[in-house]
């Protein structure tokens, strides 16, 4: 198995099986135009034989915040170590860029755990995120993830402030 950065020619593997898990909320939906957009975010993993077996995102906010996205493996490839590789790789990309924190939102947090995340109780901290993703999703005021950091979830951010993502996360809730 090798994990290598993603190329065009990746996209409709990466489309179709992070929207196999897009209905029940696992993973977000993602558009075939934003999946090519956004392709040099992503890492694919392969077999020796260059079968495709998952994929990663590492989504950049800036030099403070990257965000793990769109992590999956394919079904038949679970438990043989492909999602452990994925995530080191966009963790060693993160560390390349110089980002302090990296964040993520899951439903299954334990998988994460060991491998460095911590739970962020407030996830007004993460106002990036909160403006990039959840004000327009449906399950914003009983969302059901757990927000999850690894390194010092920072101070500053640039989509929005904490005050305002504190507003936001409220209403309604
Ligand atoms: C999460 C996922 C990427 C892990 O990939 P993987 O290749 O099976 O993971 P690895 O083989 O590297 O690691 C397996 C370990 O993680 C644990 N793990 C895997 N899925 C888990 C889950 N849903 N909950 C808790 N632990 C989990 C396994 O118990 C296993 O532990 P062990 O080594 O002690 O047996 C894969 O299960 C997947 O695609 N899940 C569906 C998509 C998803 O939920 N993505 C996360 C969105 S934030």
């Amino acid at each position: 198995m090798r994990v290598r950065k993603a190329r065009l020619q990746d996209a409709t593997d990466i489309y179709e099986l992070v929207n196999s898990l897009s209905h029940d909320g696992t993973l977000l939906r993602r558009v075939f135009a934003e999946i090519c957009e956004n392709v040099r975010d992503f890492t694919v993993a392969e077999s020796d034989a260059g079968a495709f077996l998952g994929c990663g995102a590492l989504h950049l906010y800036g030099p403070h915040l990257a965000e793990v996205r769109s992590i999956v493996v394919k079904p038949e490839a679970k438990g043989q170590g492909v999602g452990g590789r994925l995530l080191a790789a966009l963790l060693e990309e993160s560390e390349e860029h110089g980002i302090g924190c990296v964040c993520l939102f899951t439903r299954i947090p334990e998988f994460f755990f060991r491998h460095g995340f911590r739970e962020v109780t407030e996830r007004a901290a993460l106002p990036d995120k909160i403006y990039k993703d959840c004000q327009n999703c449906p399950r914003l005021f009983r969302c059901d993830e757990v927000a999850m950091a690894r390194g010092q979830v920072p101070r500053v951010s640039i989509l929005g402030t904490r005050a305002e993502a504190e507003q936001l996360v409220q209403i309604g809730a």
